[in-house]
């Protein structure tokens, strides 16, 4: 019956704190305005436009989505695979409810999406399932690789794709592609990686507290 479809959430995650989530949309929009304002962006700018000539302006480029959450488990109501094993998981519901401190590492665009990398301690790697995307290519890159919160999405272009994004760059790097280094920023180092793929290492990384929770929609 339709209760029991509805026994399992759209996703788990941990989700950003309100107060937080400003902070961090705020740090990402000042991103995009510098960003956007680079000789080096300039260069590459047919990337998002398909056009040479023509400009974009990133902050309306990119729509943010509902609240700021790093997911760990897409269950669609328990219809995708896996999902019931992780919600019957006794450390899913062990921390279901608990405070995390979260730490973001890098910023990421590309003409898809924007994004933050989530740096997964050992402990929140407990909550990471197996990731069949993680361990696609050549040789797979470390669990939890693909922890992001999305930050925005391009017009047509579903909030899925930025992990997605992030496996394509670390999986760049993996096979020795250091990219191309284009300057010192405030926030970190900003590194080119071809077709739009734009990477901002944080100097610092944003600590942000979160809660282990589920979202129902
Ligand atoms: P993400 O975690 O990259 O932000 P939607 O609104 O499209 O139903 O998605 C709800 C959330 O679940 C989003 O946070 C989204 O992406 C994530 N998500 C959607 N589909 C998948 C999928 N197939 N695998 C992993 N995460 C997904």
């Amino acid at each position: 019956g339709p209760l029991e479809e509805m026994s399992l959430p759209l996703f788990f995650g941990w989700f950003l704190l309100p107060s937080v989530q400003d902070k961090v949309r705020c740090t990402s929009m000042d991103f995009l305005k510098t960003l956007d304002t680079l000789e080096a962006f300039k260069k590459h700018l047919s990337d998002f436009t398909g056009k040479a000539e023509k400009e974009v302006d990133l902050e309306q480029y990119f729509q943010a989505k509902g609240t700021l959450h790093c997911t760990t488990e897409f269950c669609d109501y328990g219809k995708a695979p896996g999902a019931k094993e992780y919600a019957q998981n006794t450390t899913v519901k062990e921390f279901y409810g608990s405070a995390f401190e979260l730490s973001l590492s890098a910023l990421f665009v590309t003409p898809r999406t924007v994004g933050a990398r989530v740096s997964l301690t050992e402990e929140q790697l407990l909550l990471w399932p197996a990731d069949p995307k993680e361990e696609a290519g050549s040789t797979s890159l470390p669990r939890g690789s693909r922890a992001h919160i999305t930050l925005g999405c391009a017009e047509h272009v579903e909030p899925v794709q930025t992990g997605l994004d992030l496996l394509e760059i670390l999986t760049l790097q993996q096979e020795g592609q250091q990219g191309e280094p284009i300057e010192e920023m405030e926030l970190g180092s900003l590194t080119y990686y071809g077709e739009g793929r734009w990477l901002l290492t944080l100097r610092e990384p944003i600590c942000t507290p979160a809660c282990f929770s589920s979202f129902y929609g």
